[in-house]
């Protein structure tokens, strides 16, 4: 039986002054800004504080929250002493969910839900999450842990800590680039798990660590690492038409297209394709733009179903020599600065929430006791 108003699909259950989502014109906006005039005209470190606050910063409230970031970057040393026991083999994902967990018993504001110390909490999350996912793969393959560079934007600071070397410009743009596009999306799985979560007054490290366990399923943020697994398998772009129109025939769902709300071009899927076309170009892999762009074709004209924020993100990383299985932890790395906005404001006027179930199971039965069972 299929319950009224399932998956929530439509349902308003709040109010937030932090994202739109306009389905049908095909818009994100933060905070009033579009954004594509975001992308065009800021970086991450902007789009956090405009995420935090009300509006963008001035230059001096950047250089402020730029340099709390960057002074919270490293972690507990018992903190990198246990990612050292968890196994290599781990799925970055779990890693990064068990990390965040335990970096909340390191905190030194504990579990106090002030505004004030859960906006201290997210500086130091926002902070020491990327540093966590390039410490757990340097660790995973062997290698020293990079420390990180406070001489680096988190964008350049991210790739950084994962290669060991300072990257180029160009990455460094692209990277800042898909860190403010995957920033916020309203009330979306993870975000919603955060919300739900915060709202019974646990803390901010209750709430992340339940959006990262929510953000890591192949349906919402996990669904950027199977996209490039799948484009593995077909590997020749001659061959992706067919593959698709035999997979949509066996009724498979295709990772990376499809929305709950958006029923048009994804605003972050037209960013992120142009940067994965480019990309392709600029590391001598263009198959990888060209495939999915016959995908995209394939899945509008069969299915009328648009690509969404994952389906180009894993053609770009993939180009930039990103290890498929961090594709989500990178995408989490951005969300939670959008997570954190969404506790504090959930915070501030808070309820619990706490809905209803239709009942379809049996009634009157009596217990029969057990030696008679
Ligand atoms: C995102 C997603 C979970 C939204 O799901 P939803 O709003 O619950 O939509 P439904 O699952 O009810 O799908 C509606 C119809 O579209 C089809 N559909 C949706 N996404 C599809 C996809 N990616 N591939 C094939 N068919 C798809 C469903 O099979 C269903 O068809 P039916 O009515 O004939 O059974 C869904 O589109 C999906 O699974 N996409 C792939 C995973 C993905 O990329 N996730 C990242 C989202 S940003």
């Amino acid at each position: 039986m299929v319950a009224p108003n399932q998956g929530l699909e439509d349902i308003v259950v709040g109010t937030s002054s932090i994202c739109d989502v306009n389905g049908k014109t095909g818009q994100l906006i933060y905070r009033g800004y579009d954004i594509h005039d975001l992308v065009a005209h800021s970086t991450f470190e902007e789009v956090v504080y405009l995420l935090w606050h009300e509006d963008l910063p001035t230059q001096a409230q950047l250089s402020q929250i730029d340099s709390e970031l960057k002074a919270s970057r490293s972690l507990p040393s018992p903190v990198v002493a246990m990612m050292k026991q968890l196994p290599k083999t781990a799925n970055p994902m779990d890693a990064l969910r068990t990390i965040v967990s335990l970096l909340g018993v390191y905190d030194p504001d504990g579990r106090d839900n002030s505004i004030e110390a859960t906006r201290r909490k997210a500086v130091r999350l926002t902070a020491q999450m990327p540093t966590a996912i390039g410490a757990f793969h340097r660790i995973r393959q062997g290698k020293e842990i990079v420390e990180p560079d406070r001489n680096l934007s988190a964008a350049a600071n991210m790739l950084y800590m994962l290669n060991g070397e300072k990257p180029d410009e160009y990455a460094v743009r692209t990277m800042d680039v898909a860190l403010v596009l995957h920033a916020d999306h309203e009330f979306n799985a993870s975000t919603f798990s955060a919300r739900v979560t915060i709202a019974t007054l646990s803390d901010l490290y209750d709430a992340i660590t339940a959006a990262i366990g929510t953000l890591s399923g192949p349906l919402h943020g996990g669904a950027n690492e199977q996209v490039m697994r799948m484009l593995l398998q077909v590997g020749d772009e001659d061959k992706a038409e067919q593959w698709i129109r035999d997979a949509l025939a066996k009724r498979e769902r295709i990772m990376g297209f499809g929305h709950r709300v958006y029923k048009t071009d994804d605003p972050r899927a037209v960013e992120l394709k142009e940067m994965s076309r480019e990309l392709g170009e600029r590391a001598g892999q263009p198959q990888w733009f060209r495939m999915s762009d016959r995908i995209q074709r394939v899945m509008l004209e069969e299915k009328h179903l648009y690509a969404n924020v994952d389906f180009y993100s894993a053609s770009a990383y993939y180009v930039m020599g990103i290890p498929i299985d961090l594709y989500t932890p990178l995408f989490a790395a951005s969300r939670v600065s959008g997570w954190s906005a969404h506790v504090m404001e959930q915070l501030e006027s808070n309820r619990l929430i706490r809905p209803r179930s239709e009942y379809t199971g049996p009634t009157d039965k009596k217990v029969v006791p057990i030696g008679q069972r």
